[in-house]
This record gives structure tokens, C-alpha cells and sequence, in this order.
């Protein structure tokens, strides 16, 4: 595999994947906006002529990896329709193409598919029950790229994640330590906080190595929003701030989030031969390099 496509290529988790290309891929970003990195920028991918245009004008790959996406969460409650556009749209429009060409795709999608009532990690084959427009549209996402694309498309259902580019928890809660004495965050949520550090490299592997199906990938291990908090103050070395655990109850919001996400990547840990990182110790990693 020699030359693929990487959508989202300027979020958090697709300019990752142009940083982490192995050796010998030659990794071409697409995204709506142009940027640095971005080779095909302005490809807005739910109309099916910008699609195959982006295609013939950068093609031909290999394999893609498609992590466009719509992922404002709460947002996503009242408009809906546009998340449904990025999210099934643009991802039907893609999964027809690269299935006329007969190459891969991986589809990064989310634990946002699950309700969040199971008691122990979800596998790739539990029941899902979306709680939120966002997580109705990315399972909308699923189904139409197996529809369009069944022998060639690896979902793979990710969690919680942060990385050098983009706006994220650990960043959100540093950037609020400079400016309060006392944080309070959710303790009854749970799920698996995830390094674009450490899932990039698994992507590319499920791209090349894996079969088609269901895989989830997440760091190893589970934690709440308040224990990520209080690992992310720890390991920057803030001591003067501190954290209160509270309900989701008290900080409400427009979008329902599953009280329980972790994830079973039992599927991906026998592809790799190992797991991901733990949680604290990628997050260790990644705050050593980026702070942010
Ligand atoms: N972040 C998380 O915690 C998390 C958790 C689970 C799963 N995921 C999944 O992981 C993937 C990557 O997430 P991320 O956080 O890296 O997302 P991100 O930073 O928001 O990047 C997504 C990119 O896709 C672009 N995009 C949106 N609609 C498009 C369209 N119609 N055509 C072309 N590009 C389009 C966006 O452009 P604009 O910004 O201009 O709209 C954005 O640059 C997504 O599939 C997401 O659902 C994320």
C-alpha cells in the first residue's frame, strides 16, 4: 500500500494519521478547510461529485482512512440534518467510491453508539442504542458505509480522545487550572481516555492488516471524567488546584452521554499482538511532549 487517503486530515485525529503514515505510505490529506499538511483541501465530502473529483484529481490509493466528520456533540441536538450530512452523507458518498475501486476503508466512528447501561466493556458485536442525534448519526454512518462498501470496511469505534492538535479534556482542564482554584467534574461517567498518539498507529494497522468488520480501539484501561482530571493536573504537576467529584446531574447538557463506554478491543489487541497503552501511562507520554 503506497498512497492513501486520510479525510479529516486537519481535526485532531486525521492530522495524527498524516504524522504517523508508515514507512513507504505515502498518507494524502483531505479536508474542507485547507491547512498546512492538507494535499486536497476544499473537498467537501457528501456531494458525490466533489468526492469522485478528489478522487481522480489525487487518486489513485490504495486505501482510505475516513475521520471527517461532524463532531460537535451538544450542537448536533439542534441541527441534526447537518450532522446527518457529514456523518451518513459524506460517508455513503465515500464508501460507493472506494467500493467501485475495490480498496479499503477504515470508518473511525464512536462509543457514542452505545446507551451506556452494560457492566462490563462493550464488544464489537453488543447491541447498540445511540443516546444522542450525534451518536444516531454516526451509526447512520456505519450502516451506510458497510451497505455501500461490505467487503472492504473496517468501523472502527473509538472513545474519549486528545492529541497535539484540537480541543480536548486534559487541554480544557489545564487551561481552567490557570484560572480557578477548585474544579468540579463528573465522576459517574466512565470510558477509556484515548491518546491520538497511540491510536493513529492502529488505525493504520486495521487499514492494512485488518478484515473487514467491527474493531474498537481505545487506551487500556477506564477511568471517569474526574479521575482523568485529577491524572491530567497530577502529571503536569499542578498542585495548587483542586477537584471535586460531581453528578452529570449538575452540569446538564443539551446531548445525553453514556454513563459507561469503555470498550472490549479484544478484536484489535489480537491484530496487533498488544494492546494500546494504558490510559495514564499515554497520557503521561503525551503530556511530557505536548502540553498543551
Ligand atoms: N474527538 C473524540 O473524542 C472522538 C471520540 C470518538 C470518535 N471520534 C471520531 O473520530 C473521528 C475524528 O474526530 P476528531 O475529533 O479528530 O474530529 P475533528 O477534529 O472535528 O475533525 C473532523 C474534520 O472533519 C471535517 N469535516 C466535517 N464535515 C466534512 C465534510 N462534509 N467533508 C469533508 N470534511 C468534513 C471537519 O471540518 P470542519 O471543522 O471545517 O467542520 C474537521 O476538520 C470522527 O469520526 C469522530 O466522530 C472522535
Amino acid at each position: 500500500m503506497s498512497r492513501v487517503l486520510v479525510t479529516g486530515a486537519s481535526g485532531m485525529l486525521g492530522s495524527q494519521l498524516l504524522l504517523d503514515a508508515p514507512r513507504g505510505v505515502t498518507a494524502v490529506g483531505t479536508d474542507l478547510r485547507a491547512g498546512d499538511d492538507i494535499v486536497a483541501p476544499g473537498y467537501d465530502l457528501a456531494d458525490p461529485a466533489r468526492v469522485e473529483a478528489l478522487l481522480a484529481a489525487h487518486g489513485p490509493f490504495e486505501g482510505v482512512i475516513h475521520a471527517a466528520a461532524w463532531t460537535a456533540v451538544d450542537l448536533a441536538e439542534e441541527r441534526e440534518a447537518e450532522a446527518a450530512r457529514a456523518n451518513v452523507d459524506a460517508t455513503r458518498e465515500l464508501a460507493r467510491a472506494v467500493a467501485q475501486r475495490g480498496i479499503p476503508l477504515v470508518l473511525v466512528s464512536t462509543d457514542f453508539v452505545f446507551d451506556g447501561c452494560a457492566r462490563r466493556p462493550y464488544r464489537v458485536d453488543d447491541e447498540t442504542r445511540p443516546l444522542s442525534a450525534y451518536g444516531r448519526t454516526k451509526l447512520a454512518g456505519e450502516l451506510a458505509a458497510r451497505e455501500a462498501h461490505p467487503a472492504g470496511t473496517r468501523i472502527v469505534r473509538t472513545q474519549w480522545l486528545y492529541g497535539p492538535r484540537g480541543k480536548h479534556f486534559p487541554g480544557t482542564i489545564l487551561a481552567l487550572a490557570k484560572e480557578r482554584k477548585e474544579l468540579r467534574v463528573v465522576h459517574d461517567q466512565v470510558g477509556a481516555p484515548t491518546s491520538t498518539l497511540e491510536l493513529a498507529p492502529a488505525l493504520w494497522d486495521v487499514l492494512r492488516a485488518g478484515e473487514a468488520g467491527v474493531y474498537h480501539a481505545a487506551c487500556d484501561g477506564q477511568a471517569s471524567w474526574f479521575e482523568l482530571a485529577v491524572a491530567t493536573l497530577e502529571l503536569a504537576g499542578v498542585t495548587d488546584v483542586r477537584v471535586e467529584p460531581c453528578t452529570t446531574s449538575e452540569f446538564p447538557r443539551p446531548a445525553a452521554r453514556p454513563r459507561y463506554s469503555v470498550l472490549d478491543c479484544s478484536r484489535l489487541t489480537a491484530l496487533r499482538g498488544r494492546p494500546l497503552a494504558p490510559w495514564r501511562a499515554a497520557l503521561a507520554a503525551f503530556l511530557a511532549l505536548h502540553r498543551p
